[in-house]
Parts: C-alpha cells; structure tokens; sequence
C-alpha cells in the first residue's frame, strides 16, 4: 500500500481522482448520505495511510454541508494519518476575512479554528479570494494559482488584440499575472459594491483601450455573475469585440450562467475545484506539485 492516501470529497471526487494518480496515492472514495433533517453520514471506501493522508474537498454550495464533512474526513483521516493535509480547492467564506461594517463575524477565524481542530496540519487552497483569510489560521497554508492552467487554455484560442481586465481594482494583481503569463497588456475596472444590499457598479466612466479588442475579464470567482455582467455591460458600450471570462471557481448562482450570457459574454471558462459546464481546465497538476 502507498505512504499516502488520497480521500475524495464527494464534491471533488474527480478532481480528488486525478489528484491521486499523479501522486501515485492510494484512492479512497466516501460514500455520502444527506438525510432529510440535512444530516451528512460518511462512509470510507479503501484503506487510510498510516503516515499521511489528504482529504480534497471544495466548499462550494451547499456551503456548510460541505463544510461539515471536509471536517468530518479530515478527523476520521487524523486517527490513522498522523500528517492530514486539507486540500479545499474552492474556499468557502473566505470574503468573510475582516469586519467590513461593526458588529459582523469573521469566519475565516473560526474556520481557522475549526480545520486545525478536525486535524489538519496544513490547509491547501486554489486562488482564495484574498490571502487575508490565511491570517487567522495557526496551522500551516498554502495558495496556489490557476492563473498559468488558465492562460494555457486561453492561448489556444485565437482572439484578435486581446486586453485582460478585471472588473475590479481588488483583482488588478490577478489581471497583472494573468496578462503576464499570457503576454498581453491588462487594465482594471473602478466596482463599486454596497455592503448592504450586495449591489455592484462600475465606476469607470470611460475607457479607449477596450474598443475593437476581444477581451479576457479575470476573476478568482463568480457567485451571482453580478460583477461580471456589468462590467460586461460597461466594456460592450466602449465597443468592445468579444468578451471571454477566465476565472477559478464558478460558482453560477440562481441561473448566473444565462444572465452572464445574456449580458454579451463570448464564453466562461473556468477551473475544475468546482465541477460545471463551465468548468473545462483541470488544475490537480498543479496541486500536486504544491504536495510534492
Ligand atoms: C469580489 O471581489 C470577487 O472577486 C468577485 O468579483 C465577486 O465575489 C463575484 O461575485 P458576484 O458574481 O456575485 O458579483
């Protein structure tokens, strides 16, 4: 049997499964039953390692559930694996790293708690929303980008003068990488969100550079597409060409993939820590040589 153990996820079993061949582990799958009261049961399928095991689990919606029982695999792994690494491609909560408006919880802190209590001795994540998060746990982390899995598939594509832009300036270093991976020239969009109400706009008044040119929005994640579509909105009415969007976790809540679409986006290609139609780059590769 193999030093290592790979414990799928039911969220992320095939990411979960390419992940353990490349690191030539012993696969363990977990059968899963929800019950009616929103209880999760957990049921291993294979043998754990004796030294080291790694539970990928996205948390992706339903949020607490898959919470819950990334949790639960990373302490049944802790009682035969004495290293347990965490590997949540797609983390939850992680928007939630500091106290925007008085009085609001921050999750991160208790999630830090709650993975280095369940066992964990390291936490591996796929571009977190913002590495501030990582502050508030005492175990080790590490982050890793999509970014060059992304640009790889983009650069078979074949766009015409192509800009990468972020719809917001809290994403201008991604677009940076991103344009530098893909040798491109990159710009960023003014978003404004009300903390209340969730509410985007686009502050940029005017851009030149968009006109005539497809373009590539870069985004770490989409939820409600709310960001995406008006910033797509904004760039058509600078007559741009095509608009393509690059981003790590697709989420698409409450039907986000046809109002995206509805707004002027070309496609939306996104990375597999959560499995879509969407979701067309496979980025285990990189994760295993985070574990390497
Ligand atoms: C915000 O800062 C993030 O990077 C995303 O742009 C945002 O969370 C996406 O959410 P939504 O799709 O709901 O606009």
């Amino acid at each position: 049997m193999s030093n290592l153990s790979v414990i799928a996820g039911k969220p992320s079993e095939d990411l979960a499964r390419r992940l353990s061949s490349k690191l030539k582990a012993n696969f363990v799958k977990s059968e899963i039953k929800v019950f009616p009261d929103g209880e999760s049961k957990i049921t291993l399928n294979g043998n754990l390692s004796t030294k080291k095991s790694i539970v990928v689990q996205s948390m992706y919606p339903p949020v607490d559930t898959n919470l819950i029982q990334a949790l639960s695999l990373i302490s049944k792994a802790k009682e035969v694996s004495p290293e347990v690494i965490a590997v949540i491609p797609y983390m939850g909560y992680a928007r939630q790293d500091r106290e925007f408006l008085p009085g609001e919880i921050v999750t991160m802190k208790v999630l830090g708690k709650l993975f280095k209590g369940a066992g964990a001795s390291k936490v591996i994540t796929v571009d977190i929303h913002s590495i501030i998060g990582f502050k508030h746990f005492t175990i080790k982390t590490k982050n890793v980008s999509a970014i060059p899995d992304l640009v790889k598939y983009f650069k078979k594509l074949s766009l015409k003068n192509p800009l990468v832009v972020s719809p917001d300036q809290g994403g201008k270093e991604r677009a940076k990488e991103f344009a530098k991976e893909f040798d491109s020239e990159y710009i960023a969009l003014e978003k404004k969100r009300d903390r209340k109400t969730g509410k985007v706009e686009i502050k940029t008044k005017h851009i030149d550079e968009v006109t005539g040119r497809d373009l590539i929005l870069v985004d770490d994640m989409i939820s409600t597409g709310g960001s995406i579509i008006k910033a797509t909105q904004f760039l058509k009415k600078q007559k741009c060409k095509r608009v393509y969007v690059a981003c790590t976790h697709a989420l698409l809540m409450n039907g986000a993939e046809k109002k995206i679409k509805k707004s002027g986006v070309t496609r939306i290609i996104s990375t597999n820590t959560i499995p879509s139609k969407t979701s067309i780059v496979d980025i285990s590769n990189t994760i295993a040589k985070a574990i390497k």
